[in-house]
């Protein structure tokens, strides 16, 4: 059994805000509910834990090193800097996966315009860039994938191709819920089905890591 006391978990939770004017911007709908109940699981445990984390309603879990950032670069670049010493990273943010090419320095008039084109560009994938540097199995990573169709085999496509260990498979009515059904899926091939509270699925989660823990120790 993997002990978490003292390891370094860094988790990245909430939305991403990619702004257009000074007052308007780009997000979804994402509460960073589970990226927090993870971050106090993981605290509870023992873990140093650093949340990384887009804007949200909630309090800082007691105990955790808060990272607020706003936008997907910024959560990227916050996120590197920690991630040396890290034994797992968990993504549970929900990255706005484009920004707007440009982000207007004044507030956009509608006065005299008929319609308005906006021009997007991807953003980083910042798991995927934090897991590019794992050496040796180290850290361990898990994400999650929210899915409206083949959500266990898209699920399982985007863990191999982040390079994760674990993904966490689950629908849209996860989105802003305290409730969730979800399905914990590993690199082993074990699934892990679960129907209740964020919290519950929390600690399953962090269970589920403990193997792919051991193994880098
Ligand atoms: O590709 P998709 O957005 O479905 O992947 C979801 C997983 O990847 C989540 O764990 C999320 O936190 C992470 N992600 C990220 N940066 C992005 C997009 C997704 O870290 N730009």
């Amino acid at each position: 059994m993997a002990t978490w006391r003292g390891l370094k978990v860094l988790i990245t939770a909430g939305s991403t805000r990619e702004p257009l004017d000074p007052v308007r911007f780009l997000t979804n709908a994402s509460s960073g509910k589970m990226g927090y109940a993870l971050a106090a699981e993981a605290r509870r445990r023992g873990a140093r834990t650093v949340l990384v984390t887009g804007p949200t309603a909630l309090p800082a879990p007691k105990g955790v090193r808060l990272v607020p950032v706003i936008t997907a670069r910024e959560m990227l670049a916050a996120s590197l800097k920690r991630m040396p010493g890290t034994a797992v990273v968990i993504g549970a943010a929900a990255v706005s996966d484009f920004r707007p090419v440009k982000t207007s320095r004044s507030k956009i008039k509608k006065v005299g315009q008929r319609g308005l084109m906006l021009r997007l560009v991807p953003n980083p994938d910042v798991l995927a860039t934090l897991a590019k540097r794992r050496k040796n199995g180290r850290p361990v990573f898990a994400g999650f994938a929210l899915e409206t169709k083949n959500l266990l085999t898209a699920a399982r496509e985007k863990m191999n191709r982040k390079g994760l260990d674990l993904i966490v498979a689950n629908g849209p009515e996860s989105l802003d819920a305290d409730f969730t059904r979800a399905t914990i899926l590993t690199r082993e091939g074990e699934m892990v089905p679960y129907r209740g509270p964020k919290v519950g699925l929390a600690g399953k989660i962090l269970d589920a890591l403990e193997t792919f823990i051991d193994r880098t120790r």
